[in-house]
């Protein structure tokens, strides 16, 4: 569900007419819809009121200050994996205790930041993470918050790039190891064991991986817990998928039916870190059309959007639908969306159906809110796109359009060539 729609011909974000945003703010454009990102949020918060749990936002998603606001400001935590999404967090004002930390390099420095920050836990990938965590904490005379991340082999069914809860990923310990691991933990002086975690994968459309993978956890969890593991915390990690193309995915209140029947009775807090599902529907890639042509029997729209501005379709052959900002009831081609980049494999989209634009008129490219402007690159020398929040019938520009200064600010040049 988004509040992104047609009124009439125009389509509109919320109660603005996306061609003015176009028009005021330039292209390419990631607009967002407020209204779409606290809806979602609340389903999940909704959906798990029974239990005790703490939504942890997946920051990894989408990392715009203005909408990591939208979620603190409704109560949410993040759920980190480097020292930049710690400091972005923390500067949206998400408090550090509801705030997780997972991923499979963290740094010693990263790992200090943390410590000092006093997030929630660690979500500890492998013994020699588990090893360095203790090290540095002792350096600090801190004890580290801990979770093991599990890899529970569990198939999510989903894109290979984008699954990893399987053995043969390199994410988490591998479940059959977990006991050994959580003994070394218990004997480590400056780690602290409050939970266990598991993420599976992401864009994950059907229920099932879900409880399969909860049901594996959650023996461990009672064999922890026998053993006077004091196991507070279960982190069931993100992964629920949205409806690019046809998809039908479970919504959070599905997930919720499945997973809190499976859990009941335990002393536990869940925690959960969803990203694409909060903020996926809730963004849009605007961008202009620059020229057709046609080449090898082909037809191509090139737009101003490329690859660097959003890579999922070039990365993963991701289908993203791509509509008209203002309809024209124009007789429909088949066309290669494509972008300025010099690679072939920059495009939006292959072989589209999709109504005859003319020049100069702007397209959109819906379900970019998530791993769309946080995975862009200036590629190619682009300045980045501009980012815009709309509420009701408000605007804000909530990320200036890149620029050519911006390029180069950061390099420097050794004084032999100056
Ligand atoms: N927790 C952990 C530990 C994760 O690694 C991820 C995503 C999430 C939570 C959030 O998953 P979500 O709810 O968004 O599915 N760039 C890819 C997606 C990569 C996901 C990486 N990890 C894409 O564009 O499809």
């Amino acid at each position: 569900m988004h509040f992104f729609g047609y009124k009439g011909s125009e389509l509109y974000a919320e109660d603005v007419p996306v061609r003015q945003l176009a028009e005021k703010y330039g292209t390419p454009l990631y607009v967002y819809s407020y209204r779409t990102i606290e809806r979602h949020f609340r389903a999940y918060d909704e959906a798990y009121k029974a239990f005790p749990h703490i939504i942890c936002y997946a920051l990894k998603a989408n990392t715009n200050g203005a909408i990591l606001k939208v979620l603190a400001k409704n109560g949410g935590g993040a759920d980190i994996v480097s020292g930049g999404e710690l400091y972005r967090a923390l500067r949206a004002g998400i408090p550090s205790e509801k705030i997780v930390y997972a991923g499979v390099g963290k740094t010693e420095e990263e790992i200090r930041f943390a410590l000092t920050a006093r997030v929630l836990m660690f979500n500890v990938e492998s013994e020699d993470e588990l090893r360095e965590i203790d090290r540095v904490a002792g350096t600090m005379r801190r004890k580290a918050p801990i979770a093991l991340r599990i890899n529970p082999d569990i198939n999510p069914q989903t894109h290979p790039y984008i699954s990893t809860g399987l053995k043969e990923n390199k994410f988490g310990i591998p479940i059959e190891d977990a006991l050994e691991n959580y003994r070394l933990a218990s004997r480590l002086r400056h780690v602290r064991i409050v939970g266990v975690h598991k993420h599976i994968g992401s864009q994950i459309t059907k229920l099932s991986p879900f409880v399969d993978a909860m049901k594996r956890v959650l023996s461990l969890v009672d064999e922890l817990k026998r053993r006077k593991f004091d196991i507070r915390y279960l982190d069931i990690g993100g992964g629920l998928g949205i409806p690019y193309l046809d998809e039908n995915p479970p919504v959070p209140e599905d997930l919720a039916k499945g997973l809190l029947p499976l859990v009941n009775g335990r002393k536990l807090t869940l925690v959960m870190e969803p990203g694409r599902s909060i903020v996926g529907n809730a963004g849009i890639l605007v961008t202009k059309t620059l020229y057709l042509k046609k080449g090898g029997g082909k037809d191509y729209v090139i737009v101003d959007a490329g690859m660097n501005d959003l890579m999922r379709p070039s990365l993963y052959g991701a289908y993203h639908h791509i509509v008209p900002v203002v309809k024209t009831g124009r007789a429909k081609i088949t066309a290669d969306i494509v972008g300025p980049i010099c690679e072939s494999g920059d495009f939006l989209a292959k072989k589209r159906q999709i109504g005859r634009v003319k020049r100069g008129e702007y397209l959109a490219v819906m379900s970019a809110g998530a791993y769309g402007m946080s995975m862009s690159s200036n590629y190619n020398s682009r300045p980045s796109p501009a980012e815009v929040l709309v509420k009701g019938k408000t605007h804000s520009l909530i990320r200036e359009r890149g620029t050519y200064e911006g390029l180069v600010r950061d390099e420097k040049v050794p004084g032999y060539l100056r």
